[in-house]
């Protein structure tokens, strides 16, 4: 990713992409991550297979759409991130929160985000050793995640790697880094998911994954593939604002836009084919695996890879680029948690990024550590790393897009929006656009909502 230099800022204009390409770089660095590779195909293998990626899609492509195009016309005709685009319209309370929340999302998810990191660093290590094979044994990850002295370690040393090149300012390196990493890892990708949709047995994962069948529907497909769409997108967090606001006018916002969808669904498409066939190649298709959640690549992947005979260096290239992928988001999570300190408490630069540092260690380590010696730390019956999960996704989320719609709908208007977006292209959408904004995201939002009060008041299983 990268957020164009700041000092130029402090010289006088603010700074902006080169042009339509660095933009979607780094969009497509904070977009593709861990969501794509990890959360997407555990939530698909859960939520219904072929179901729940027909509802994904469909939200892709009218509210996310929408909400990118929103996120990134209101950044860019203010020049500000969230907290400072919603004040550029108002200083009601509403205004207010409206900003605030899309600024602390990242902050929370940052900490947990990192302890999945530490995880991916972990296996890389293992398999530079040379471990294939007991990577790929059966309670090699519950024995690896109980232990939570070892957990912590990694997740640091993940944390430590995001700090130095957020202090260091390397994020132009990371840009000219991506446009060779990201190609290779859709090749990657390709491959292991050829691979693994050709063993026996793996075509019933296939059609599982791909074929809708209407028996595995229930609200929570629609509640799952929403929460993945805001954070596989980056969106309803500010990100995209402050994105936006870098942007020069005459960049298409419609193209980028629809560039960076089709990017990112493919690789949580290829991500979907790696592992969900696998869990049928491997472990017959049993349902405690397709349930498995957060730990299902670390489960399967490795037993892919031991398969094909030379696990050890399939592990360390896939491991290194789902590494690279995921510290190109966490670094766009922590430059914008980092920026919001400056910009709205006047901190500088070192100051916002002690008081991160430190929300990290408590959050990151409560997260690390609930799998392990704090398992008994349960908040509403989940772990501290599902909890921040599912406040972030079901709930913080939901709301902070709620706030765009408003912000969109009533205080601006979407014909504000969408003469932005005309500066730089026809806004052929513009209709799907309004209905979007207008109709389907309130009605979607209220959904989502009410079923996580359902989930926690336990009248539904979530
Ligand atoms: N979109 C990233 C992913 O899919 C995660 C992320 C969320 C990054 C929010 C930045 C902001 O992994």
């Amino acid at each position: 990713m990268s957020i164009p230099d700041k000092k130029k800022e402090k010289q006088g204009k603010r700074a902006s992409f080169s042009g339509s390409l660095g933009y979607i770089l780094a969009v497509a660095g904070s977009a593709v991550g861990l969501g794509n590779i990890w959360r997407f195909p555990y939530l698909a293998a859960k939520y219904g297979g072929g179901m729940f990626l027909l509802t994904y899609l469909v939200l892709v492509v009218t509210f996310g759409y929408a909400l990118i195009v929103s996120e990134t016309a209101i950044g860019r005709k203010t020049r500000k991130s969230p907290v400072g685009a919603y004040r550029f319209f108002g200083t009601s309370g509403f205004m207010k929160a409206g900003g605030w929340i899309n600024a602390v999302i990242p902050m929370l998810i940052v900490p947990y985000y990192s302890v999945i990191g530490g995880w991916v660093t972990k296996y890389l290590f293992e398999y530079i050793k040379g471990n294939s094979s007991s990577l790929a044994g059966d309670g090699y990850f519950g024995s690896f995640i109980s232990d939570s002295a070892n957990v912590e370690l990694w997740f640091l040393v993940f944390a430590v790697i995001v700090f130095a090149v957020i202090l260091a300012g390397v994020k132009n390196g990371i840009e000219r880094i991506s446009k060779v990493m990201m190609p290779l890892l859709v090749v990657l990708a390709v491959v292991v998911a050829v691979y693994s949709v050709t063993r026996p047995g793996a075509l019933e994962g296939v059609k599982y994954f791909l074929i809708p069948n209407f028996k595995n529907f229930s609200v929570m497909t629609v509640v799952a593939a929403m929460g993945q769409m805001f954070y596989s997108l980056s969106i309803a967090m500010g990100i995209l604002y402050t994105y936006g606001s870098y942007l020069k006018e005459d960049v298409d916002i419609e193209k980028t836009t629809r560039q960076v969808e089709i990017f990112d669904t493919a690789i949580a498409l290829l991500a979907g084919l790696m592992v969900i066939p696998a869990v049928f190649a491997f472990s017959g298709g049993a349902p405690e695996t397709l349930n498995a959640g957060p730990s299902l690549m670390f489960i399967t992947l490795p037993k892919v890879f031991d398969s094909m005979g030379f696990g050890n260096a399939v592990g360390v290239v896939f491991f290194l680029m789902v590494l690279f992928a995921a510290l190109t988001s966490a670094i766009s999570l922590m430059e914008t948690s980092v920026s919001t300190l400056t910009d709205e408490l006047g901190f500088d630069r070192r100051k916002g990024c002690i008081l991160m540092a430190a929300v990290m260690l408590v959050f990151g380590s409560a997260s690390a550590m609930g799998f392990g010696v704090w398992d008994f730390v349960t908040i509403l019956g989940m772990s501290v790393l599902d909890f921040l999960d599912f406040l972030t996704n079901s709930v913080m989320m939901p709301v902070a897009a709620f706030a765009t719609c408003i912000l969109v709908v009533r205080v601006m208007g979407c014909s504000e929006v969408a003469k932005e977006v005309r500066r730089s292209s026809a806004f052929k959408r513009e209709k799907l656009y309004r209905f979007v904004m207008r109709y389907l995201a309130p009605v979607c939002i209220a959904v989502i909502l009410l079923s996580s009060i359902a989930s926690v008041m336990g009248w539904i299983q979530m």
